[in-house]
C-alpha cells in the first residue's frame, strides 16, 4: 500500500450511509457536540497512512492529521505493532498505585526529549487530553508560586476544562461558561503577524504582570486553532524576559505545535527558548489520547510527595496501551526517514502555498512546516468565513479533508501527515485554485 493515494470519490458526499448515520447521531448525540447539515459529515470507517475512506467506501486525502494527532500518518506500522503487542498483554493497569514499566520508559523519554537535551532534569505528569496537561501545568505553577492568576493571550486555545477554558481567549468558549468560570487570567494581545514590532505587546504585558498576582504566563509558540498565527521572531525570548523579571512561570502549550508540526521538534526551537513547564498531547500518543505536562524539576517538585493519595491523577493515567504506543511515536519520530519526508513535504507546502499567493492576490497564506493558514480573502476578515466553508465543503467533496480556523473559521488550516507525497499535494493545490476560480466568478 502506498503511503498517499489520490482521492477516489464514488457517491454524492455524504454518502447515504453516512446520512443515514448522521439522522441517527441527531437523536443520541447531544446537539452541541457533532455538526450536523445536509453537506456535512461524512463517517470515517478506516485510515491508512494519508488516506481515509468513508462509510460509503469513498477514500479522502487527509490535509489535518485528524487534529494534527496523526502526523507521521493512520496505521504507521510501527505503533501498529506497540498497540497489538500491548493489547496481547495488558491493556489498563493501576496508573498511580501500581503502573507498569512502559510508564517508566515513557516519563524517562519525555524528560529526556525536553529538559533532558539541554541538561536540565524534569519530571513528568501524564495525562489523557490535551486540556489536562494544561491544567496539571497551571496546578504546578500555582503550587510553585503561592500566585493564583495566570496572563494568557486573545485567540489563544488551551481546551476546554474549567482551568484550560478559563486561560482560552476566545468569547466563543468562555462567555457561557462565564459565571462558572474562576476567571483567574488576564488577556493580552498576541502578535498578528511574523513582522508586527514587539515593543507595544511587551508593554502591555509589563502593564498587566504583576509579581505578585501572576503564576505564569501561558502561550502558544504558535496560535493553532487561532488560525495558525506566527509571532515575530523574539516574542517568545521577550516572555521568558518578562517572566524571569517578575519571577512569573513560563508555560508553553506545544499541544499542537510540539512533535515536529511546524519543522522543529517544539516549535519554540525557532528562538531556543524554553519555558519552565511544558503541555505536549496530540501527536505524542500516535493516535491514543494521552498528554502529559512537563517541567523542570524544581518547579514540579512544588507537588507534594504522594504518600498513598495523590494529590492530582486520573483513572486512566499512564494506561499501558497509550505509554506503549508513545513510545513507538516518538521512536519514529526520531528517526532520519520521518525527518527527511518531514523536510521534503514542508519545502512542496511551502512552494505551493507561495503558488497560491502567486495566482490570487487576495489570498493571505501563513505558516511554518506541516502547519499553514490560507486565508481566501485577506482583504475581508468578516466574509472570508463564508469563503472558507464554501473551499472546505468543495474540498470535502473532492475528496480532500480540511479544517477551518481562527475565532471565526475565517481561514483554512493545514496540518498534513508526512505520508503525502509532492504530487497528491500538488493536486491538492490545482483543484484548490480550481475551486477558487470558480467561487470567485460567482
Ligand atoms: C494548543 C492546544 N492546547 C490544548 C488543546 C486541547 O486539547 P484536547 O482537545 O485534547 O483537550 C488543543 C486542542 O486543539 C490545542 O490546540
Amino acid at each position: 500500500m502506498e503511503s498517499c493515494l489520490p482521492p477516489e470519490i464514488l457517491t454524492e458526499i455524504p454518502g447515504p450511509r453516512s446520512r443515514e448515520l448522521a439522522a441517527r447521531l441527531k437523536k443520541s448525540e447531544s446537539r452541541n457536540v457533532t455538526f450536523v447539515s445536509s453537506e456535512f459529515p461524512v463517517f470515517w470507517e478506516r485510515a491508512e497512512g494519508g488516506n481515509v475512506w468513508d462509510v460509503d467506501g469513498n477514500r479522502y486525502v487527509d490535509l489535518t492529521s485528524a487534529f494534527g494527532v496523526a502526523t507521521m500518518g493512520f496505521s504507521h506500522g510501527s505503533i501498529r505493532s506497540a498497540l497489538e503487542k500491548q493489547a496481547g498483554k495488558l491493556w489498563h493497569a493501576m496508573g498511580d498505585v501500581h503502573p507498569t514499566e512502559s510508564k517508566v520508559l515513557l516519563c524517562e523519554r519525555l524528560a529526556a526529549l525536553t529538559y533532558g537535551r539541554i541538561g536540565m532534569d524534569a519530571r513528568v505528569v501524564l495525562c489523557s487530553s490535551g486540556f489536562e496537561a494544561v491544567e496539571a501545568a497551571m496546578m504546578t505553577a500555582h503550587l510553585a508560586t503561592g500566585r493564583s492568576r495566570f496572563l494568557a493571550f486573545h485567540g489563544g486555545y488551551h481546551g476546554l476544562g474549567f482551568g484550560a477554558r478559563d486561560a482560552t481567549g476566545w468569547g466563543f468558549f468562555r462567555d457561557p461558561m462565564r459565571r462558572i468560570l474562576a476567571e483567574t487570567v488576564d488577556f493580552v494581545a498576541y502578535p498578528g503577524c511574523e513582522h508586527c514590532p514587539l515593543e507595544p505587546y511587551r508593554k502591555e504585558i509589563r502593564n498587566t504582570i504583576s509579581a505578585r498576582e501572576h503564576a505564569a504566563v501561558i502561550v502558544e509558540p504558535v496560535q493553532g486553532r487561532g488560525g495558525v498565527i506566527i509571532p515575530p521572531h523574539g516574542f517568545l525570548r521577550m516572555l521568558r524576559e518578562e517572566c524571569d523579571r517578575t519571577r512569573t512561570l513560563l508555560i508553553f502549550d506545544e499541544i499542537f505545535t510540539g512533535f515536529w508540526r511546524t519543522g522543529f521538534f517544539l516549535a519554540c526551537d525557532a528562538e531556543g527558548i524554553m519555558p519552565d513547564l511544558l503541555c505536549l498531547g496530540k501527536a505524542l500518543g500516535g493516535g491514543f489520547p494521552i498528554s502529559a505536562c512537563v517541567g523542570q524539576r524544581e518547579v514540579m517538585d512544588a507537588w507534594p510527595e504522594s504518600r498513598g493519595e495523590a494529590l492530582h491523577t486520573s483513572t486512566h493515567l499512564g494506561n499501558p496501551l497509550g505509554c506503549a504506543m508513545a513510545l513507538a511515536a516518538l521512536e519514529i519520530m526520531g528517526n532520519d526517514d520521518f525527518l527527511r519526508k518531514l523536510r521534503k513535504l514542508s519545502e512542496v507546502v511551502k512552494q505551493e502555498m507561495q503558488r497560491l499567493t502567486n495566482c490570487f492576490q487576495n489570498v493571505g497564506v501563513r505558516g511554518r512546516g506541516l502547519f499553514w493558514a490560507i486565508n481566501p480573502d485577506r482583504t475581508l476578515k468578516s466574509s472570508s468565513v463564508g469563503i472558507s466553508q464554501e473551499l472546505m465543503l468543495r474540498g470535502l467533496k473532492s475528496g480532500y479533508l480540511l479544517l477551518q480556523a481562527g475565532q471565526a473559521g475565517e481561514v483554512i488550516s493545514l496540518s498534513p501527515p508526512v505520508t503525502l507525497s509532492k504530487t497528491i499535494f500538488t493536486q491538492f493545490t490545482e483543484n484548490l485554485i480550481q475551486v477558487y476560480k470558480e467561487i470567485a466568478s460567482n
